[in-house]
């Protein structure tokens, strides 16, 4: 280096340390961490590929390049000598931003330290060159242009079934999976309605040389596991992300939803649920979300097979009212359940999504039932099959069908629940009126009679009047005790109501 490079490089960093660069004019000395880094060994999760920073006109930019979230921008980059500062963030925008700190280490190593969701990263980058650039680029996809899908006939009802999440999580394979399905069919759940046999997270492999998404090794053969399903009177379900990972991370259908459209009818599946994950931190805004939904939508469409399609983005961004004209027929409105009663009762009192958006072939979805899986009293998980059937909430059971006891059958597999649940005319129920911890809600029915459900979500018995105005009638000519299967004998307007406990009533008389 000549004399004069040797003064510039030392004005260079003595004005870098002095004079930060946050976005405003800066000096060339900023130069010395801009440019390509390039992470090896980056542990799977957020997947680190590369950052970028770059000092134009004197301004810096940057982005962090990570097989979950694809280029992240870098935010308020703000470059003081050997040092750089950024946000990012965290996956979902509507989270507050993570710092992230890098420091150059001799020229061509920069450690890079920041958070991402639980993660913390502490690693080392090596400076890269344009090809490594090429080389790690993410590929950015296009979105299809708005577009409204028709409706189909495929979900006149909410949606029955059995899913692997609330119980195996993503320790779920092949055996269990028939396993379930021939349960489903000696049970009697199956006759009860239950239809769909759906493996939620969990069966995904890697993409063969073509880009074919296959299973992991613990599903064997996809076709023959639908077959051997269907043999039994069910059908199939899976689930995907839109985004590059599923949450559990399993590869995801970016880039890929035409294929893996394709991939999944050639199976014979009939169910696939459509699980934001990854997805959130490269759709940035509801217009780009909702067009990676219709992206998957059209290509099930396309497929020609008659595939329920679940739409799994937590209730954000007003789904309920867009979520058909992707081909939606049921939409999350909330983030997940838990086997516990409060996040049920959260969920299923507060997260349902607004009447207005269910119907017949599309149905508002407050996630998967717990019933079953020991979290819960019986009158707890009664409240959580009440609030559900009067809802016309999907009712997708979450437990291990191989230990159902008797009362949990029961539970589920009540023909006059499920009926208010099924009821043709799909009108989802309503809160009437909420006085302290008791709630009274009503749903009318096709035949012309209502449901009336009396919750107490207190944590002391509580006594409840009712009336044949809370259904929408002039007066009951007859009240049917749903749980009990018989006629409400008091046939007084009071009933009382143990700790977070159900009355469900099924009444009839003339409209008021
Ligand atoms: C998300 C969904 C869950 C389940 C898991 C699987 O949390 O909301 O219902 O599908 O992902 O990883």
């Amino acid at each position: 280096m000549t004399r004069r490079g040797i003064l510039r490089n030392i004005c260079a960093l003595l004005l870098g340390a002095l004079l930060p660069l946050c976005g405003a004019p800066a000096f060339e000395a900023s130069n010395s961490v801009g440019g390509i880094w390039v992470f090896s060994g980056a542990p799977p999760f957020p997947g680190l590929r590369m950052m970028q920073i770059a000092v134009k006109a004197g301004r810096a930019t940057g982005t962090l390049t990570t097989d979950w979230y694809g280029p992240m921008p870098m935010h308020d980059l703000c470059i003081r000598g050997k040092a750089a500062s950024f946000g990012i963030h965290n996956g979902n925008p509507r989270l507050p931003m993570k710092t992230w700190m890098t420091t150059l280490q001799g020229k061509h190593q920069m450690r890079v330290v920041g958070d991402i969701w639980e993660e913390h990263v502490d690693l080392l980058a090596r400076r890269g060159t344009a090809r490594d650039a090429a080389r790690l680029r993410f590929q950015v996809q296009p979105l299809p242009a708005p577009a409204r899908l028709g409706p189909d006939a495929l979900a006149p009802t909410p949606p029955m079934g059995w899913s692997s999440w609330n119980r195996f999580a993503e320790k779920i394979d092949d055996p269990t999976v028939r396993r379930m399905a021939d349960l489903m069919v000696s049970t009697g759940l199956r006759d009860a309605g239950y239809l769909y046999v759906n493996i939620d997270d969990g069966w995904q492999g890697k993409r063969d040389a073509r880009g074919v998404l296959q299973p992991n090794p613990k599903f064997p053969d996809m076709k023959a596991l639908a077959e051997y399903v269907h043999s039994r009177g069910l059908k199939l379900g899976l689930y995907s992300s839109p985004g590059p990972r599923s949450c559990a991370g399993f590869e995801g259908s970016y880039g890929h939803v035409e294929m893996d459209a394709q991939t999944w009818a050639s199976w014979g599946i009939d169910y696939v649920k459509y699980d934001l994950c990854s997805g959130e931190g490269i759709f940035r805004t509801p217009a780009e979300v909702q067009a990676a939904y219709l992206a998957m939508g059209q290509a099930l469409r396309r497929t020609g097979r008659p595939i329920v399609y679940s739409l799994c983005q937590y209730g954000r961004d007003r789904v309920g009212s867009w979520g058909r004209d992707v081909g939606g027929h049921l939409w999350r409105t909330t983030g997940d359940i838990s086997d516990d009663y409060t996040t049920m009762a959260r969920l299923g009192f507060e997260r349902n999504g607004d009447p207005a958006d269910a119907g017949p072939g599309g149905w508002n979805d407050p996630d998967m039932l717990e019933v079953g899986n020991g979290g819960m009293t019986a009158g707890e998980y009664r409240t959580h099959m009440s609030l559900w059937a009067i809802l016309a909430a999907p009712l997708l059971m979450g437990h291990d069908l191989q230990a159902m006891t008797p009362e949990t059958f029961a539970l589920l597999a009540n023909p006059e629940v499920i009926a208010i649940d099924q009821d043709p005319k799909g009108i989802q129920g309503r809160r009437v009126r909420k006085d302290g911890a008791v709630e009274v809600w009503s749903r009318p029915l096709a035949d012309g009679s209502a449901v009336l459900a009396l919750f107490n979500r207190g944590e002391v018995e509580a006594s409840v009047r009712f009336e044949a105005a809370d259904a929408g009638l002039a007066r009951f000519l007859s009240l049917r005790d749903v749980w009990a299967r018989r006629a409400w004998e008091p046939a007084t307007g009071t009933a009382t109501l143990p700790p977070h406990g159900v009355l469900l009533l099924r009444a009839a008389g003339p409209r008021g």
